[in-house]
């Protein structure tokens, strides 16, 4: 039987994004004190081929680095300050690796939506393969969810994982017409959709043909209300909090 992960109605958005330094230990703490029980995550690799979580391509943004990610090595990156872009509460919070998020997150009893995130230049199958043994490894298979928006990255996790022990989701901005064939050649379990690129039609034949819908970055409930009612599953949101 294929696994069908324990998912909820709200994940926040790269840990609990609107609170702490997106992406870090911390907005994962912070994910769970807030009464959340799964986050979604983005991981790449650094040029050593060391998984860590993060997002973007370059460090300026979340880190008090200059230039590429993948132009670091571990202990380079351990040099980093990831945290004191967001508030100086959070300085000298390290970029985490994908070693010690896993932990943190098995210790706490959270699922996750694991991003593989193939910026520019980079290999999505190194990527799956440095990622999917250690997913798996780490936590149960309910409390896991692998997507992507390269279908490479997701190829290889399929064939890596076998046909049963892990969900992939499709991770599309506006899903493609051959959204259906995509989710079939990869026996996914979700499709996952910016939410104001959804339509409800679209929405209901995702639901009539089995899968699972999330939803990203919804970070307005009112606004996004009605589309609950044309089957979303859950939805990403920097805050989820703000649906209660
Ligand atoms: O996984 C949903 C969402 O995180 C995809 O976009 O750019 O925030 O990683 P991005
Ligand atoms: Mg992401």
């Amino acid at each position: 039987m294929p696994v069908v992960p324990s998912l909820p109605r709200l994940i926040a958005h790269r840990g609990l994004s609107a609170r702490a330094p997106e992406n870090t230990l911390a907005a994962v703490r912070a994910a769970h004190e807030a009464g959340l029980g799964w986050v979604e995550l983005d991981v790449q690799l650094l040029g050593d081929g060391t998984p860590v979580i993060w997002h973007d391509r370059d460090l300026k943004r979340c880190s008090d680095g200059r230039g590429r990610l993948a132009a670091l090595d571990l202990a380079a990156a351990r040099q980093l300050d990831a945290g004191r872009w967001f508030a100086p509460a959070f300085a000298g919070a390290p970029m985490a690796t994908l070693e010690e998020m896993l932990a943190l997150l098995a210790e706490r009893g959270m699922g996750v939506n694991l991003e593989l995130k193939v910026n520019r230049g980079h290999d999505p199958e190194a990527l799956a393969e440095a990622v999917v043994p250690a997913l798996l490894a780490a936590l149960p298979a309910d409390r896991c969810l692998l997507s992507s928006f390269d279908v490479r990255a997701l190829t290889r996790s399929r064939a890596l994982a076998g046909p049963d022990r892990l969900a992939l989701g499709i991770l599309h901005k506006r899903l493609p017409d051959d959204w259906e064939a995509r989710c079939r050649e990869l026996a996914a379990f979700s499709v996952h959709t910016d939410w104001r690129r959804l339509s409800a039609p679209r929405a209901r034949a995702v639901k009539a043909a089995g899968y699972a819908l999330v939803c990203y970055t919804v970070n307005d409930p009112d606004a996004f209300a009605p589309r609950w009612a044309w089957g979303v599953d859950a939805v990403i949101s920097d805050d989820p909090t703000r649906f209660r």
